[in-house]
């Protein structure tokens, strides 16, 4: 089928992306657009299948986000989601109104039944928990649907209509509390849009490199490269798409992990396109010394990375593509889903250099999720420690070293680091962690070493476990390994003399320690 695409209509509901996200799970393209998107770009993106979502808002309150009304009569099959299930409704001339008792509300897990003849709902138990949170519901259901679930507050918990391929279902599929939300997803995409599943990384990989040639043709790309998983994989894809046209920047600010600024460069040693590593070390270092309080730091490293970065890219004269490495999330967090081009406010390197002159951004990336990158990385056979890198800070070190940032403290703290991570690796712990990393601290405490007294630093130990860094839980490693990291600590790097495993969640702390 040549439309193998779902558009999902965004009415502000928290769970959007997520509704992206199991749709591309299921192998189906999709994208995320706001509500009021014009019929004829509805037409122009020509969708197998439309999702509504959720919202926060009262289909009948004035000014209630809507969709043109020209959507109904496209002959595409519609799945109303929440607020989505009560726009379909109240549309096609049901009734919606707000709950006037707590017993009509419902928030949370709720038992709800399913009519298993419908083929929205076919192949699952007729009985099963879904995730309710909704204040209004349908008092009257359209002309021409029918009532196909029911939950003990909610006798209208889901409608169809086969004719039309119109559902709605008051709850989240796309919430994992909802125990089959996958399957009627499923059920949607494949039993009613009549999809295949044929969006794999090595389809988008051809198609991309193929409208990177068309668009770019002999122009020439400059990007900016930090060695983070987007930017690398954006760096890989245009090398592979216009090969030496493409300048990447890479600016070693003398602040990354033992080995990192190597494997960046080994990672595109083999690739068609102009590497430029500048050891910008010295200048950071100088810069920093003496200074200690963490925003000032976070400053003085955005301001030098944009010099480092418009000195080197000005040796190039003009170029005609800016290209960044931004995601989805970032798309859809600033509203930009409808596509305009969104300018990343970089939050590593504080903005863009001014005085680059390019005539349009390039953003390869823009319609994929996280976890999408880095397959996108592997299919591009980009080295596995690059793809799957945990997160790592723009200031990089300069944050994990509490005070003034020296080149020996740099020297103990990525020392201590390389143990912790390669004792991680050797016990099988590196997926218990979503980060985690050692931090020196300005701590300086007595030690016996041998037949001497010391006088040395401390370095902690952090490990997390999180879903989106917002909070964050500390990982309760196990004894033996925190042993034997302390003990190599100690004997391997000169300058430590105790090693702390850091036992606080985010809040009240934060991941790092500046
Ligand atoms: P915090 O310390 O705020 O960290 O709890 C949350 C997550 O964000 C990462 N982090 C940064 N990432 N530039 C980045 O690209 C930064 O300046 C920065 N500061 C913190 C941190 O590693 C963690 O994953």
């Amino acid at each position: 089928m040549e439309n193998e695409r779902i558009l999902i209509l965004d009415f502000g509901g928290q769970y959007n992306q997520l509704i992206a996200r199991r749709v591309r799970e299921c192998h189906v393209y999709c994208e995320v657009r706001p509500h009021d998107l014009p019929l004829a770009d509805i037409r122009a993106f020509a969708p197998a299948g439309i999702i509504f979502t959720g919202g926060p808002h009262s289909v009948y309150a004035p000014g209630a986000p809507d969709v043109d009304p020209g959507v109904f009569a496209l002959g595409v099959p519609i799945l109303g989601i929440c607020y989505g299930c009560q726009l379909l409704s109240a549309r096609l001339g049901g009734e919606v109104v707000a709950a006037q008792d707590a017993s009509a509300r419902e928030y949370g897990k709720t038992d709800t039944q399913f009519d298993t003849e419908s083929p929205i709902f076919q192949g699952l138990p007729a009985q099963s928990i879904t995730w309710m949170s909704h204040g209004d519901y349908m008092a009257r259901i359209p002309e021409g649907f029918a009532v196909i679930a029911r939950s003990k507050a909610c006798p209208n918990a889901a409608i169809g209509d086969d004719s039309r391929r119109f559902y709605g279902v008051q709850f989240h599929p796309e919430v994992k509390h909802t125990q089959y939300g996958l399957d009627l997803l499923k059920n949607f995409l494949f039993r009613i849009c009549g999809l295949k599943g044929t969006w794999t990384m090595e389809r988008f990989r051809e198609s991309s490199v193929r409208a990177l040639r068309e668009r770019i043709g002999d122009g020439k790309v400059l990007l900016g490269l930090s060695g983070g998983v987007d930017s690398s994989v954006c760096a890989a894809l245009l090398s592979e798409a216009v090969g030496r046209q493409l300048t990447c920047i890479f600016v070693d600010h003398g602040l990354l992990r033992k080995g990192e600024g190597d494997a960046v460069e080994a990672a595109f040693a083999e690739r068609a396109l102009n590497f430029v590593r500048v050891d910008a070390a010295g200048r950071f270092l100088k810069k920093l010394s003496r200074i200690s309080r963490p925003e000032d730091k976070r400053k003085i490293i955005g301001r030098e990375f944009v010099r480092v970065f418009e000195e080197e890219s000005g040796r190039l004269g003009s170029v005609d593509y800016l290209a960044q490495g931004t995601i989805y999330p970032d798309v859809i967090e600033s509203g930009g889903g409808s596509g305009a081009a969104v300018i990343k406010s970089h939050h590593n390197v504080g903005g863009l250099p001014a005085d680059v002159q390019f005539r349009e951004i390039v953003e390869p990336l823009r319609l994929l999720f996280k976890d999408e990158v880095r397959a996108l990385g592997r299919e591009l056979e980009l080295p596995p420690a690059l793809v799957d890198r945990q997160p790592f800070p723009g200031p990089g070190l300069a944050v994990r070293i509490v005070g003034p940032v020296t080149k020996e403290k740099l020297r103990i703290l990525r020392e201590a680091d390389a143990i912790f991570r390669e004792e991680m690796a050797r016990a099988g712990l590196e997926g218990h962690a979503s980060q985690y990393f050692a931090a020196l601290t300005n701590l300086r405490s007595v030690g016996v070493m041998g037949d001497g007294r010391s006088y040395d630093r401390a370095v902690a130990l952090r490990a997390v476990q999180t879903e989106d860094f917002m909070t964050a839980d500390w990982v309760r490693l196990p004894w033996e390994l925190l042993d034997r990291v302390s003990v190599r600590i100690v004997n391997e790097v000169p300058g430590v003399n105790r090693v702390l495993y850091d036992v606080t969640s985010k809040p009240p702390a934060t991941v790092e320690y500046e």
